[in-house]
């Protein structure tokens, strides 16, 4: 039998992401840990009701990013993880980070990169008048949202979209492509070169 793939799934807010992994049911993947840096996160409770078990690291109780993100390698250490899963993680992570964990970092951004990156990427596309958005899976570099795109999918902007009605029909694409990235990397078809990621079977 194939060696199941140990995933971290970090979270900071509503977590409806981790609930979509989660749900997925993706077929030799194991969650083994969700990290949130919010104590008040409503995905830890998710996590709990799955069994999943929860390491809280609140980023306030260090005196800078290096030390957070030292204890979050030591709290990870234990769960041998081979796939880091930003889900909705609203921290940073240095290049210290980073490194530590190469080319095993995913994230979901909810814009086609490299359009809006950042913060507020919902708000940013509509107040721009893009007529079409949508989510970006990439995996994680240096930089903030620049890493090698491994999904995309597209979302249409309307004349009446409010930056709610948008990010609802945003989710559902994340919901989608999200598991289907992490599937491709357990399966082990995701292949980097560059800046690009063939999926290769
Ligand atoms: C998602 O829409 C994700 O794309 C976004 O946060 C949301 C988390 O939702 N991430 C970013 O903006 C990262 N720059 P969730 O907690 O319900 O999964």
């Amino acid at each position: 039998m194939n060696k199941k793939t140990r995933v971290a799934v970090f979270v900071s807010g509503s977590g409806t992401n981790l609930q979509a992994i989660i749900d997925a049911n993706i077929p030799n993947v194991e969650i083994v840990v969700v990290v949130s840096n919010n104590p008040n996160a409503y995905a830890i409770e998710r996590a709990k009701r799955h069994n999943i078990p929860v390491e809280v690291i609140d980023h306030r109780n260090y005196s800078s990013r290096e030390e957070f993100e030292r204890e979050i390698i030591k709290k990870l250490e234990p769960y041998r993880v081979d796939l880091i899963v930003l889900a909705g993680f609203m921290r940073i992570l240095s290049p210290f980070f980073v490194r530590a964990y190469k080319n095993r970092i995913m994230n979901i951004h909810p814009a086609l990169l490299p359009a809006f990156p950042g913060v507020n990427a919902v708000r940013q596309a509509l107040s721009y008048g893009v007529k079409y958005t949508g989510c970006t899976v990439h995996f994680v570099d240096e930089g903030v949202d620049t890493g090698p795109i491994i999904l995309q999918s597209v979302v249409p902007v309307y004349d009446d979209d409010t930056e709610e009605k948008l990010l609802e029909r945003i989710h559902k694409e994340e919901h989608r492509i999200y598991p289907e990235a992490i599937r491709l990397f357990a399966e082990g078809k995701l292949h980097i070169e560059g800046r690009r990621v063939f999926i290769r079977d």
